[in-house]
């Protein structure tokens, strides 16, 4: 097993922010894994699992063993009517896997197209966009527990999916290294091109009966043109999940607001777009100091420079407390911070 000691993480997250690891161990197999988890255990060490890192803010140093977790395979696991069943290695990218699945005819990831990260990850936030989260794929999690190094699996069923949520942000915080993802596709699943700005984009283009892969191109542009790319503007995609609210205070802040967009949930509560929020408070492209909010989107910190995670979290709380002044609001926060004091 090789050590890195004292690793500079700057290459390890998008948002490009200096912090020092510890330890750091890339982990190719789940053998590799449990050795580098006994390892951290004999020195009493915290882990951190880490796919891409497009989703953390290094607030300071870490203290921890950091676990990049670089496993690699997908594996036909079988087929019945046009449902497929797969397990996928934590490690492989998540887009190459939208990729590889539309290249063999299995459907339904394409509306995931172009989110930055491993496999691995995806489930930790139960990721989403244009309509679509990965929940209804997801057949069975597996994972390797933290404490007594053994094998655990979860049903997709059991891992208590929400919004930007599941059992891993919860009870089993910190508790499972995940190693594979199972996840069910079909050969026949229809189409979802219904979410506003993928549907406004697909008439743009004069497609009236989109196929599977008009959409994932049709995504893959709008991203594209929303989002900056961590590799040349770093950052980590939305900062602070869109908040939901009850449905009569959101009725309110539109009658004080107009102009304030509403997306209704199937519960009856009422998600906001935390940009327009923010837009709104006028912080858009905001820069100063190395850091600022994206020109294009209010949702998009950026680390334009050499900056420590403590600085970028002394913004999003400038920018969270106008909002929480203006709309009485309070934002949460979408990545997961570690290290410094907090
Ligand atoms: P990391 O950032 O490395 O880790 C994130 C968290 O998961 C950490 O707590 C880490 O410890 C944990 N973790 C990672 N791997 C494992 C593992 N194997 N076992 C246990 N825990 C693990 N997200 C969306 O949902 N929708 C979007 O549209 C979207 N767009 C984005 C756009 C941009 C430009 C960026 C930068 C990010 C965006 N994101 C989006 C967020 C991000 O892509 C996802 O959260 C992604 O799943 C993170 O993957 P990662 O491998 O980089 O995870
Ligand atoms: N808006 C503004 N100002 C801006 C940007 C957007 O007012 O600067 C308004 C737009 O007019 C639009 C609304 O905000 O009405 C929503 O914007 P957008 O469609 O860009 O989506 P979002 O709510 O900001 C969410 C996810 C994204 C996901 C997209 C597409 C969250 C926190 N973010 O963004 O996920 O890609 O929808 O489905 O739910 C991520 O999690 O990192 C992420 C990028």
């Amino acid at each position: 097993m090789h050590v890195l000691h004292a690793e500079p993480l700057r290459p390890y997250n998008t948002l490009a922010l200096d912090a020092r690891a510890k330890a750091l161990v890339r982990v190719g197999s789940d053998a590799a894994l449990v050795e580098a988890l006994a390892w951290a255990a004999d020195r009493g060490l915290a882990v951190v699992p880490l796919g891409e890192g497009s989703n953390v803010v290094f607030a300071g140093d870490l203290d921890a063993l950091v676990l990049r977790v670089d496993t690699r395979g997908i594996e036909l696991l079988e087929e019945r009517d046009d449902q497929v069943a797969m397990r996928v290695a934590a490690g492989e990218n998540w887009h190459h896997l939208v990729q590889w699945s539309l290249r063999h005819g299995l459907y339904g990831l394409e509306n995931l197209a172009l989110i930055p990260g491993t496999v691995g990850a995806a489930p930790i936030q139960n990721i989403g966009a244009y309509g679509v989260e990965l929940a209804p794929f997801v057949r069975r999690v597996h994972g390797v527990t933290v404490d007594r190094r053994e094998a655990q699996s979860l049903a997709g069923s059991a891992c208590r999916f929400g919004y930007r949520d599941s059992i891993f942000k919860g009870e089993l915080q910190d508790q499972l290294v995940i190693t594979s993802v199972e996840l069910q596709l079909s050969r026949r699943s229809p189409v979802q091109a219904d979410y506003p700005a993928l549907a406004s984009a697909l008439r743009q283009r004069g497609v009236d009966q989109p196929t599977h892969q008009a959409v994932f191109d049709a995504v893959v542009d709008i991203r594209r043109s929303k989002l900056p790319d961590p590799a040349r503007v770093p950052n980590a995609g939305s900062f602070f999940k869109n908040p939901v609210l009850p449905a009569a205070r959101a009725r309110e802040l539109s009658r004080q607001f107009p102009g304030l967009p509403q997306y209704p949930q199937a519960d009856g509560a009422v998600k906001l777009p935390a940009a327009w929020l923010i837009d709104y408070c006028g912080w858009k492209g905001h820069r100063r100091d190395g850091l600022g909010v994206h020109p294009e989107h209010a949702l998009v910190i950026v680390n334009y420079g050499n900056n420590r995670g403590s600085a970028l979290l002394a913004l999003a709380a400038e920018v969270s407390r106008s909002v929480l002044d203006t709309f009485g609001i309070s934002l949460e926060i979408e990545p997961r911070i570690y290290g410094g004091a907090r």
